[in-house]
């Protein structure tokens, strides 16, 4: 599913950047370049890399 349309970045990308290393959104944005644009997908990405955090 995508989460950033704008950059056509899917939740598989960053669960993968997440599992990966990225633990914040800086992170992301720096390996997928997701939240650069409209920004409408940050709370999508906070939430997933939150889900990772919880299961830590
Ligand atoms: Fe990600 Fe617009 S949807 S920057």
């Amino acid at each position: 599913m995508y989460v950033c349309l704008c950059k056509g970045i899917t939740d598989t990308q960053i669960r993968d950047a997440v599992t990966d290393g990225a633990c914040s959104m800086r992170d992301l944005r720096e390996r997928l370049d997701v939240a650069n644009q409209c920004g409408k997908c940050g709370r999508e990405c906070k939430s997933i890399i939150g889900e990772y955090r919880q299961a830590a």
